[in-house]
């Protein structure tokens, strides 16, 4: 029971540190834990969520124009009706906004 418990804590701490590992800095990863289900995987929301929250796909001139900075900004502050993401640090705030710009 003992060895149990104690292979369950060191599996946790493998998984968190593998974790931490990949998606610290990883623009794409964090994407899809972060903002894939209101921007849809590859920045064109889904029908459903485009119409009743109003989300615009990556591909609208508006967003196009988004400089990386106003796109942290919005991740950060929250902008309209997306609110601010909780839980992310500056680097990986930096990390998703330039992938998102990378999304056609
Ligand atoms: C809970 C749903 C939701 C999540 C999760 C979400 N967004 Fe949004 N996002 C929205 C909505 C809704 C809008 C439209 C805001 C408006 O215009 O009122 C928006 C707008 C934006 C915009 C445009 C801002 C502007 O200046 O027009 C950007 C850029 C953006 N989101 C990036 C992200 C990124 C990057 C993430 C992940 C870190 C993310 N969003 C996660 C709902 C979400």
């Amino acid at each position: 029971m003992k060895k149990v418990l104690r292979n369950q804590l060191v599996m946790a701490a493998a998984l968190t540190l593998a974790a931490s590992m990949c998606f610290a800095q990883d623009g794409a990863a964090l994407y899809k834990t972060k903002c894939a289900m209101c921007h849809g995987p590859s920045g064109t929301p889904g029908a459903g969520m485009a119409k009743m929250m109003h989300i615009k796909p990556v591909s609208d001139p508006s967003m196009k124009a988004l400089s990386v900075a106003q796109i942290e900004a919005a991740v950060k502050g929250g902008k309209g009706r997306m609110r601010a993401m909780p839980g992310l640090t500056d680097p990986q705030i930096k990390a998703v906004a330039a992938y998102f710009k990378t999304l056609k």
